[in-house]
């Protein structure tokens, strides 16, 4: 099978980067979301990258136009049905999730793979929301889109040999390292990373250091780009807050318990970067 048309569903952050990367791939792209609101910014996300790299001189102007003609925008899910994959980047709720898998199922053809970018919900639990379990998988990318390379491929339980095998040969072409893993809780990524966010809230709760001093010991001792309150602003707080979750209740174990001090932050709204406070102030 020749995958030559993609709709990403969710114009957010990840689903704008995922629809960028695609483009410039080369592939047709449609870009779905609820509302012209939701799109109008996602597309201007990807306007802003892409001119950011034309002055910078990492971009043609006429690449540019290349890639933005590449990309189209629908409020319609019903528009899958000319697709040839699905890459689902919506909010992480199984139960919407598991709506949208369901109305994909019906309106996209047959031959059609449905992944989804969830960062730990359970694939095996997506798939069964269809009837096509065999052509369901993950593709978990990472944040920014555009400039990290991994990308996270999830087989669930039902997953076909062939389906991994062209999901992989996708990520190749847009120019990023598959892994492969297995339908676990947090999968790989985020069952290594959110522990260590989470171990890094509970150094701050318990007044081991000031959150610099912690993010500074993180960055310069073990070589991170960013310290992990930083990283955990930038990922947004309500999505460590969920990951946590998921894997206190998905492997009963204590270990994974969410600090308190973390929720305290998502009750009062103070998501991170996307809302102007988390353990930084931002504007
Ligand atoms: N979108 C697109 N490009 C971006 C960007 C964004 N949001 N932010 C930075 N960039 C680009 C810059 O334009 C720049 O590009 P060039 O090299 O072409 O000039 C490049 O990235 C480097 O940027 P900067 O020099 O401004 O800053 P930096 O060196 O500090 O890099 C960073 C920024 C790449 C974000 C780096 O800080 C980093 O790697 N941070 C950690 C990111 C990370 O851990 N991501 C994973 C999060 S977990 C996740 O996504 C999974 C999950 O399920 C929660």
């Amino acid at each position: 099978m020749k995958i030559e048309k993609i709709m990403i569903i969710g114009a957010g952050q990840m689903g704008s980067g995922i629809a960028q990367v695609c483009a410039a791939a080369g592939y047709e792209v449609i870009l779905n979301d609820l509302t012209d609101d939701h799109l109008d910014r996602g597309m201007t996300g990807i306007q802003k990258n892409l001119s950011r790299q034309v002055s910078k001189g990492k971009l043609a102007e006429e690449e540019l136009n290349t890639i933005l003609n590449k990309l189209t925008v629908s409020t319609d899910i019903a528009d899958a049905k000319e697709c040839d994959l699905i890459i689902e980047a919506a909010v992480e709720n199984m139960e919407i999730k598991s709506r949208i898998f369901k109305q994909l199922d019906e309106w996209a053809p047959p031959h059609a793979i449905l992944a989804s970018n969830t960062s730990s919900l359970p694939i095996t639990e997506i798939a069964a929301s269809t009837n096509r379990p065999e052509k369901v998988i993950g593709m978990h990318f990472m944040n920014p889109v555009p400039v990290m390379k991994l990308v996270e491929i999830i087989r669930g339980l039902a997953t076909a040999d062939e389906v991994y095998e062209e999901i992989e040969a996708v990520t190749h072409r847009l120019k990023k390292v598959p892994v492969e893993v297995n339908d676990f809780p947090g999968f790989v990524s985020n069952r290594v990373l959110m522990p260590m966010i989470n171990e890094a809230i509970f150094t701050l709760y318990e007044g081991v250091a000031e959150k610099e001093a912690i993010d500074e010991v993180m960055k310069l001792g073990m070589n991170h780009p960013m310290g992990p309150l930083t990283l955990a602003d930038f990922i947004g707080l309500d999505t460590c807050l969920y990951i946590m979750e998921t894997l206190h209740e998905g492997f009963g174990d204590d270990k994974y318990r969410p600090c308190p001090l973390l929720r305290k932050y998502v009750k009062a709204g103070w998501l991170g970067k996307k809302t102007g406070r988390g353990f930084y102030e931002y504007n």
